[in-house]
């Protein structure tokens, strides 16, 4: 069949599939626990939930503008005031589908083909094929002292003539590592100087741990004109537990901004208005949710750690934010998805191989879940890989004799 060059380049989301896959097992009645997804499982804010079924009664939902209602754009103005302590004009600002498609329609407006984009790995599943649908390339840089945490040596070394842009994911998926204040003005310093896109991706930036405080880029940039390159990405998926509303947005000089529109006009035209009106009620609402799902997550973090930190020979790395640890398994076998499908297979536990974030023998377990199925989780997935574990294990009722 003939397809595109650039389709056939493109593969599936690994994260997603699994979801799929998740769901196939549990509708056959299969006892899943899934320790791989992406997605908090609390209740979005009730102010969400409000404001979109007023819409919804209203019966009115139409299209919007491309770049968003001019509501949510006033509460993402006054939440990149309080968390930037940056004040920014409608034409700054972009409402998309998701942040995805704030990144993507970003990267497409910046990149030409054969161009790059620099980012820290392990990596989102998403940048390396978003690079590709641009007929660009990806370019992870791997910290030379082999931590989670790149120096900005690592990312000069990769930055050459085709380089465009450096994205930035702190804390990170798939790592949690939140990078120091002092790597984060070094990066937007190092972008300025060399004429660099810089795009923060700072999906996770409220969900951190032990008394951080979420990092303001802004404060290290030189030039705050309307030529400043850098781009600010966020959205109500993770911080509100609203992934299934698809709102996020971007924040840069209105000249991209214009494009990005126009980009996503003909994409998606704006995002549905009953999901913007959604995260109009969560932005503008009652905050407290936001802090209950991060001490939720960072108690789960905790407990989470403790236990892995139980298993002979695996390396653990104490996650700083997000809702995942990522953490080396090669002691139990080189091939992480090998490694994953067994733990499918053998005690219906789902966690992410490693390699698909582009780092072998690693695998990123997701702690977002209840703290029943963290703790089940983990002691099912010892008792595959504890050569010391009893024989039999039990799900429920149903009885597991090892076979191996
Ligand atoms: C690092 C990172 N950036 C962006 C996103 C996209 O989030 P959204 O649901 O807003 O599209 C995700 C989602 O998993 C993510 O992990």
């Amino acid at each position: 069949m003939s397809l595109s060059q650039i389709g056939r380049s493109i593969s599936e989301s690994a994260t997603l599939k699994l979801n799929e896959t998740a769901a196939i097992l549990r509708a056959k009645g299969e006892p899943v626990i899934h320790l791989g997804g992406g997605e908090p499982k609390t209740k979005p804010p009730i102010d969400a939930l409000v404001t979109a079924s007023a819409l919804l009664n209203s019966g009115e939902i139409r299209y919007t503008p491309a770049d968003g209602i001019p509501a949510l754009k006033k509460a993402v103005i006054r939440y990149t005031e309080e968390f930037y302590d940056r004040h920014v004009e409608p034409e700054n600002v972009i409402c998309s589908g998701g942040a995805k498609q704030s990144i993507m329609v970003a990267l497409q407006a910046i990149l030409n083909p054969q161009e790059e984009v620099v980012y820290p790995a392990p990596y989102w599943v998403s940048y390396p094929e978003m690079a590709k649908l641009c007929g660009a390339l990806g370019v992870p840089v791997y910290a030379e002292d082999g931590t989670f945490y790149p120096r900005l040596q690592d990312i000069e070394q990769k930055v050459g003539s085709y380089t465009r842009a450096v994205i930035i994911n702190s804390p990170n998926n798939p790592t949690g590592a939140m990078y120091s204040e002092q790597f984060i003005a070094e990066i937007v310093e190092f972008c300025e100087k060399r004429d660099l896109w810089l795009i923060m991706d700072d999906i996770y930036h409220r969900l951190i741990f032990d008394g951080r405080k979420p990092i303001n880029c802004y404060r290290f940039a030189k030039d705050l004109s309307e030529n400043s390159k850098l781009i600010v990405v966020n959205g109500v998926s993770k911080q509100y537990a609203m992934t299934g509303f698809r709102i996020g947005w971007a924040v840069a000089n209105k000249q991209i901004m214009k494009v990005m529109t126009n980009i996503q006009s003909h994409q998606t035209s704006g995002p549905s208005a009953l999901c913007q009106y959604a995260a109009v009620g969560a932005l503008n609402g009652v905050q407290s949710s936001v802090e209950s799902l991060r001490m939720t997550l960072e108690n789960n973090r905790n407990v989470l750690i403790d236990r892995l930190k139980t298993f002979p020979g695996v390396k653990v790395y104490k996650p700083d934010g997000t809702f995942y640890c990522f953490a080396d398994f090669s002691a139990y076998g080189k091939s992480s998805q090998k490694l994953a499908q067994r733990l499918l297979d053998k005690v219906r536990v789902l966690v992410m191989p490693g390699i698909e974030f582009g780092l072998e023998g690693y695998l990123r377990i997701s702690y977002c879940g209840t703290i029943k199925d963290v703790i089940e989780g983990i002691e099912r997935m010892k008792w595959v890989l504890d050569p010391d574990a009893p024989n039999e294990l039990y799900i429920g009722n149903r009885k597991l004799v090892r076979d191996w």
